[in-house]
């Protein structure tokens, strides 16, 4: 029997109800798959700053490093807004993806067709979306040196800096053009290089990749439009490849064409080493320990885990089968409500999915 050691973080604020479900649906799948899962939790985000005055311990970072995939929920709570930056959650959580490499950010966005009512865009414009936001992941404005505040002075300054080589470019494209060929082979690169060097080097670079790629059709956008296009004709994307900060911003205008962003995955990975799957959504403190929250993203994550961190694909897609068979019966958590539906608790959703599985 295949043996899988993963590493769940739980997290802040909704993330111990969602991780709750998904270890139980892990558990279910083990059996019905006939894989052995163990599952090593580990404290991290806020509550490991709690702890350990550190939101990513080493001890955890290892734990990670050393397992087939990390399955993580959410980090982050307002109550730490007044902390340093390097002890807020969200700077564990780049500390993670950094330690691990993870360059390579996947974000399928893709539309169940029983919540079509549910997003706020018109039913004819989102019927077919099916894309996938490529976003670098450890590079970019977010980890750009120099970067600091200058207090000091009579007007205080502060500033960061957006900068790429090409080698981080040609490896996420690399990426893109790997997932772009399993699918309807576009890749619309996004940059701002109207205004940015960076961006400039971006395009540049993506082009040059691209140019012995003979079946992939590329195409360049600026970021400004690329937002407008996604709300104005979102079908039209198949593979979206940006960097780390267009991506994180893109990425959540994207999942709310799906009805909410209770409902979207992802992936961060690396060449080799263990990935790290988890939900594009936050913490949402103000929602957490009501047993309300929507594990569906999570569940979403770790059926990405398991065909793409475990190639466990059949769990994967008794998974996603059994979410859609839940939401087609018209159960829904309270963020999908549209006023018809069977609006169900978090932990009760997540035993309707058991049962399908
Ligand atoms: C995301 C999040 C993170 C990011 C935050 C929490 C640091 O918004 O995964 O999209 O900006 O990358
Ligand atoms: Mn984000």
């Amino acid at each position: 029997m295949k043996k899988y050691k993963i590493v769940l973080l739980s997290g802040d604020g909704i993330g111990p109800e969602i991780s709750e479900v998904s270890k139980k649906v892990l558990k279910k799948l083990s059996k019905a798959h006939n894989f052995d899962i163990e599952i090593i939790e580990k404290l991290f985000g806020g509550v490991a700053y709690e702890k350990y005055g550190n939101p990513a311990p080493d001890e955890t970072l290892i734990q990670c490093k050393n397992s087939d995939a990390v399955l993580l929920a959410c980090v982050g709570d307002v109550k730490y807004d007044s902390l340093a930056r390097e002890l807020r959650p969200e700077s564990g959580l780049l500390k993670l993806r950094s330690a691990l490499n993870l360059f390579a950010n996947i974000r399928p966005v893709k539309i169940r067709k029983s919540l079509i009512d549910s997003s706020t865009l018109k039913k004819n414009i989102i019927e077919n979306v099916d894309l996938i936001v490529v976003r670098e992941l450890i590079g970019g404005i977010y980890f750009g040196n120099p970067r600091g505040q200058i207090y000091n002075i009579k007007t205080p300054k502060a500033f960061n800096t957006m900068v790429y080589d090409s080698s981080e470019i040609e490896r996420i494209t690399e990426i893109a053009i790997k997932i772009a060929n399993q699918r309807r082979q576009k890749i619309c690169s996004v940059d701002k290089s109207n205004v940015l060097e960076v961006s400039q080097l971006w395009r540049d670079t993506v082009s040059n990749v691209m140019s012995k790629e003979k079946r992939i059709s590329l195409s360049n956008m600026y970021v400004d439009n690329a937002a407008m296009q996604l709300v104005r004709d979102p079908a039209q994307f198949d593979v979206i490849l940006t960097s780390n900060l267009f991506g994180d911003i893109l990425s959540d205008l994207a999942a709310m064409l799906t009805g909410s962003i209770g409902m979207l995955p992802s992936a961060s990975l690396n060449n080799n080493g263990p990935g790290v799957f988890e939900p594009v959504h936050g913490s949402a403190p103000d929602i957490a320990g009501k047993n309300i929250a929507n594990p569906i993203a999570m569940l979403l994550s770790a059926s990405m885990m398991l065909k793409i961190g475990l190639s466990e694909h059949n769990a994967a897609e008794s998974l996603e089968n059994a979410v859609d068979k839940v939401l087609s019966k018209g159960f829904r958590t309270a963020d999908l409500d549209d006023g018809h539906s069977k609006v169900l608790s978090c932990s009760e959703i997540g035993c309707k999915i058991i049962d399908e599985i």
